[in-house]
């Protein structure tokens, strides 16, 4: 019986298998709304089979976009395109997450197959380009030379404005129907810019001693855990280390798990890095580690993340309580239906986790002698 295909249930939510769509953004919304890409990009990976695909990084307020073409949540017009996307994960037997973000001072930059900003003045029109000057704890520009722009300090009410905005959002998200919202608190992030004492240069209480620059993403999740459903999950992305001898640590990420454990959170997401001079060492499985860390020491579940793929791979990690959920971001663009592949080469003789419409993928099967059917 595959562990990785097992349902496992947080509060009230129950998720068909392990099997997680990691956010991934497409620069490809307008004014923050969501359109038919984003539909027929997210609805194939419920086709396919995932127990759970999390949507892009979905900006609490307009300035918190890393680029003109990201999603958005920070107005009610922007609930409706949601829910049609919600609907038909529902409709496929997917639960549907959002990550919710703001992009701090990696806000305001060029969409990445662009050159830059090289956008025509009709494109500009077409495409509903905006530039804007971004927020940070400190006014401390990300990196010269690379289209990030210097930013401005955050006050105490530019902060509480914050706060509000992840909770107006995640108001949204619930009216949308969506099961759970990730905190995106990773990858240099404005949440990860706090945590950090590579961007978090401030003196206040938001600032200095990391129990300081934990304090923002903790006001943040008792905000939002406040309004968001008892019985719907709440997951955090961490960058769990900065990978940077200066920087946050696995140590650090173990004791805010802690923290976010008490505060109601239910499961972390567990990826790293995001900020300058990082030393990341890439490779197959390179967060797992880190997953297994959080979970271990941290008392959360866990998903892991980060070049994985390989089906009796994933299977081992779960089984052996390394993580509990197998995230996968570009293994699930290059192979949309890796679950119900997955689940055949992990034994599966049944076709139940394809859609009806897709059924006669056995007889194609029988006829080839495929999976199962192979006699040699
Ligand atoms: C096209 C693309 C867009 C991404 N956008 C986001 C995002 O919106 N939020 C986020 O936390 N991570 C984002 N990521 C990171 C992925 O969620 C994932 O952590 C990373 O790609 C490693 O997983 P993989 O090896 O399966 O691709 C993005 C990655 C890709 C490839």
């Amino acid at each position: 019986m595959s562990q990785l295909f097992s349902p496992i249930t947080l509060r009230g939510l129950t998720l068909r298998n392990r099997t997680v769509v990691a956010p991934m953004c497409q620069y490809s919304a307008q004014d923050g709304f969501a359109n038919d890409w984003h539909f027929a990009h997210l609805g194939r990976f419920a086709i396919g089979g995932f127990g759970l695909v999390i949507l892009e990084a979905t900006a609490v307020v307009a300035e918190g976009r890393i680029s003109y073409a990201d999603l958005g949540l920070w107005k009610d017009e922007q609930i409706a395109p949601f829910a049609r996307i919600v609907d038909f994960l529902h409709s496929q037997g997917a639960a549907a997450g959002i990550q919710l973000a703001h992009a701090g001072r990696k806000a305001a930059t060029p969409v990445p197959w662009r050159n830059g900003f090289d956008e025509t003045d009709a494109e500009k029109a077409a495409l509903h380009f905006e530039s804007w000057t971004p927020v940070a704890p400190s006014a401390v520009i990300h990196a010269e030379g690379k289209n990030f722009t210097a930013p401005e300090a955050l006050d105490e009410a530019g902060i509480r404005n914050v706060i509000d905005a992840f909770v107006a959002s995640a108001i949204r998200a619930d009216k949308a129907g969506f099961d759970t919202v990730e905190i995106h608190a990773a990858h240099g992030y404005l949440l990860n810019q706090f945590l950090s004492p590579l961007a978090n240069k401030r003196t206040d209480q938001y600032g200095g001693s990391r129990e300081n620059r934990m304090r923002l993403l903790l006001e943040v999740v008792d905000a939002v855990r406040a309004v968001w459903p008892e019985d719907k999950p709440l997951v955090v992305r961490l960058s769990i280390t900065d990978w940077h001898p200066e920087g946050w640590s696995v140590e650090d990420s173990v004791a805010l798990t802690r923290e976010l454990k008490t505060r109601g959170v239910d499961a972390i997401d567990a990826s790293s890095g995001g900020f300058e001079g990082a030393v990341v060492p890439v490779g197959p499985e390179y967060q797992v580690a880190l997953a297994t860390a959080v979970r271990k020491e941290g008392g959360l579940p866990s998903m892991a993340v980060g070049l994985l793929g390989d089906v009796l791979r994933a299977e081992a990690i779960v089984a052996d309580g390394h993580a509990d959920f197998i995230a996968l971001a570009r293994g699930a663009l290059d192979e949309p239906n890796w679950p119900v592949h997955a689940r055949h080469a992990l034994g599966a003789e049944d076709y139940s986790l394809w859609p009806k419409q897709t059924a006669r993928v056995r007889e194609r099967d029988r006829a080839l002698g495929h999976r199962h059917f192979k006699t040699a």
